[in-house]
């Protein structure tokens, strides 16, 4: 591949990395995020799926909850190893190996500042309490990692001496913690090489993010020798989190050629299951798994991208290789190529003076501040080319009613023509809107589609405010499709929406 690659240092080319997942433990230290058991073990299984080698499954001395889900995970007949935390104490130390993990990390505060404040203990403690601890997990035959927590601002002999003592004492890992997030990419290299010049044993890193850098880090790390990285899905974690795995592993993959046993196909569905659980969403613009990582708007960008998807995405990295799809987005800065191809692929082919005039539309709508919806565009071309595809409605709503309060269940019953046949639906959901759309979709039979954006908003004041609503629905093919409507009634206009925009998607099938 040309490009960038080009001044990526290469002896990374065929490497192989070991990738350590700890979503389960720093992630899940996320302010807000709490899972369940059984939230963790659906986790568990996914990156099992995604392939990776590690995971740390949690803390099990922070709580007897916690001392569970861990002995699960452990006990689930994972493919992948699994490890559990542990500061360098006796107790903690035991709480682990009686989960039957196949790895204990074990950390203690290497840093002057975390010592003398936090842990009150001498250098001289906290060295020999260190090797105790590598010590006791190796007499149980159990593989151990240890950590020289804010090891980027320790004392550099010290840190060296901590790390030279516990490769003595058998440690199978030594890990480097950028616990604050600190460090330069330059220094973390220079820093991962003098460790490397004075032990023998694999090197793991653990960045976190405050200044951003954390993947830039994580990355130096390997450069200077390091085997394994830690990282989060979403890059979950204490403050503004970890290392992101996903972006951790396509730079390995993409960026310098080596190797890891991540399958990336299922990255953008990890990082989805991982954010409906933890309940923080992704922004838009993240990286890799992001919903416009690779979503296209500029007319530049989109016609080139229309001709040759490598003229404005990486090429080294492309949609399909992380589970993604492109998508052309339309709005003020969108062109020619784009809104032609959107009206192809649904069936409407205008003469160039009729897209003129399409593309006029859009722009206004744009330059309004708007987002085009597909059903937009489609009422645009329908008024201008006269070709309605109104007869192809597959869904006509007729009623829509729903309960709710604060002594019963949000219900909804619908009635509407569903290809010419009458159906009428009732469901419960955490809300009326979520009550309204869940009846919607009980009376499509097989047709399965689920709901990728909602968006929310009064376009004027007061409690008799219109209400838009801006749905995005994704069928089994992965073809994306959205829809506005607008309403006093915040309920009408969510279903209202959703019935256009799954009326858009079934124009062209039946259910
Ligand atoms: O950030 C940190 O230092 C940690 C350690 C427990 C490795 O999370
Ligand atoms: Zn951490």
């Amino acid at each position: 591949m040309r490009g960038i690659v080009f001044y990526v240092n290469d002896s990374l080319r065929n490497k192989h990395i070991s990738i350590f997942d700890t979503t389960l433990r720093d992630g899940e230290q996320t302010p807000g995020v709490s899972l369940t058991n059984e939230e963790k073990v659906t986790i568990a299984h996914q990156l099992d799926k995604l392939g990776v080698d590690i995971i740390e499954a949690g803390f099990p001395m922070s709580s007897e909850g916690e001392k569970i889900s861990v002995k699960k995970i452990a006990g689930a007949g994972l493919d992948l190893k699994v490890c559990g935390l542990a500061r360098v104490i006796k107790s903690d130390l035991d709480s682990c190996i009686d989960c039957n993990v196949d790895m204990v990390h074990t950390f203690v505060s290497t840093s002057d500042v975390q010592r003398v404040s936090t842990i009150k203990k001498s250098r001289e403690e906290v060295h020999k309490m260190a090797i105790e601890a590598v010590e006791y997990v190796k007499d149980h035959g159990i593989k151990c990692m240890f950590s020289a927590m804010d090891a980027t601002r320790t004392d550099l002999d010290y840190l060296i001496t901590m790390f030279k003592s516990v490769e003595e004492a058998h440690c199978d890992i030594i890990n480097v913690p950028d616990t604050v997030g600190v460090i330069v990419p330059s220094a973390m290299y220079k820093l991962i090489g003098d460790i490397a010049a004075n032990v023998n044993i694999a090197i793991d890193v653990h960045c976190h993010n405050d200044f951003g850098l954390a993947v830039a880090n994580s990355l130096s790390a390997v450069e200077a020798g390091a085997s394994q990285v830690q990282v989060t899905i979403n890059g979950l974690g204490e403050r503004a989190g970890n290392a992101d795995l996903a972006e951790t592993v396509m730079s390995l993959h993409s960026l310098y050629g080596a190797k890891t046993n991540i399958k990336t196909e299922y990255l953008v569905e990890t990082s989805h299951l991982v954010e409906k659980l933890s309940e923080i969403r992704m922004p838009p613009t993240m990286p890799i798994v992001g919903e416009n990582a690779f979503a296209h708007e500029s007319g530049i960008h989109t016609h080139g991208v229309l001709v040759r998807s490598d003229t404005f995405e990486p090429g080294v990295m492309t949609p399909e290789m992380v589970g993604h799809k492109r998508r052309i987005v339309l709005g003020k800065h969108a062109g020619k190529h784009a809104i032609k191809q959107s009206l192809e692929s649904a069936g409407l082919i205008p003469t160039d003076e009729q897209l003129n005039l399409i593309i006029k539309r859009v722009k206004d709508i744009g330059d309004k501040g708007k987002r085009v919806t597909d059903a937009d565009l489609y009422a645009i071309t329908e008024s201008i080319i006269g070709t309605t595809m109104e007869g192809e409605k597959a869904i006509e709503l007729k009623e829509v009613s729903v309960m709710t309060g604060n002594i019963i269940t949000p219900t909804a019953t619908v009635k509407a023509i569903v290809n010419n046949k009458e159906r009428m639906g009732a469901n419960i959901g955490v809300g009326p809107v979520d009550a309204a759309l869940q009846a919607v979709t009980g009376i499509l039979g097989d047709y399965k589609f689920k709901i990728q954006d909602f968006r929310i908003e009064a376009i004027s004041g007061g409690s008799d405010a219109l209400a838009e609503v801006i749905i995005a629905v994704k069928d089994e093919t992965g073809r994306v499709v959205s829809a506005r409507a607008t309403n006093e009634d915040i309920v009408m206009a969510s279903v209202e929406a959703l019935v256009a925009a799954i009326n858009q998607l079934l124009a062209t099938r039946k259910i």
